[in-house]
């Protein structure tokens, strides 16, 4: 299972790259505005930091200018995944770029059927978005279970990318489910490591060798 992580920031995506978490990055219009910095410069950063897929979403609605900028955006490095939105010039657009062999992330998808379309023109990812769909009342992890299963009843090869996470138990949750990849933000990658009784562990493990007064096996000076 894959992990990316849903930033726009150099700083916090340098972080997790250097923990050896995380093998890609998604961003979306709102993130880059978030970091307060021209999105160009953050996106050459992003670059030279991780080598991996980076979804840069395009702003065009329109066939044409999706499929202009798709391009573009493709040429920009080797390692950038087109986001589309899940919008009928959007599919037609994938079925395109699929043809030409450039790496696509269908967007905002809120149900199985937005999934299957995004699968039947090759899409090599497909976002469905949990926590937006949690906050309407619905059951997100169910979408994600039936997605999932449509895909492999018949061999779809578009990657399932779980987006929109809000907890680390959802984390858990999509990665039970069979997720291909989940994408997180970094405050709740942060809480991935987290348990009370790590730390309360340690803390024991370290007051137990010290109060025994026994040299350490390696002397760290
Ligand atoms: C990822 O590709 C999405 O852009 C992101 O997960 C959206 O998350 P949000 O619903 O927290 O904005």
């Amino acid at each position: 299972m894959k992990f990316f992580i849903d930033s726009a920031d150099p700083e916090q995506i340098k972080k997790y790259w250097d923990l050896g978490i995380i093998d890609g990055v998604t961003t979306n219009p709102t993130l880059a505005t978030k970091v307060g910095r021209p999105f160009r410069d953050l996106v050459l950063e992003i670059f030279a930091i991780v080598d991996g897929p980076i979804s840069l979403e395009v702003l065009s609605k329109d066939y044409e200018n999706i499929l202009k900028e798709a391009r573009s955006l493709s040429l920009l490095h080797k390692n950038v995944v087109v986001k589309i939105p899940m919008i009928p010039d959007g599919i037609r657009a994938v079925k395109v770029l699929s043809s030409e062999n450039i790496k696509t992330n269908v967007t905002l998808v809120f149900s199985p059927a937005q999934a299957l379309l995004a699968a039947k023109v090759g899409a090599t990812y497909v976002s469905p978005f949990l926590g937006r769909l949690d906050d309407i009342g619905e059951n997100s992890l169910n979408m994600l279970k039936e997605i999932i299963a449509i895909y492999d009843k018949y061999n779809f090869a578009t990657n399932v990318l779980a987006a929109s996470i809000r907890s680390a138990r959802q984390v858990e949750e999509v990665a039970i489910a069979g997720a291909d990849v989940v994408t997180i933000p970094p405050e709740i990658l942060e809480t991935l490591y987290k348990h009370p009784l790590t730390d309360k562990g340690i803390e024991k493990f370290l007051a137990d060798y010290q109060q025994s007064g026994m040299d350490p096996l390696i002397k760290i000076s």
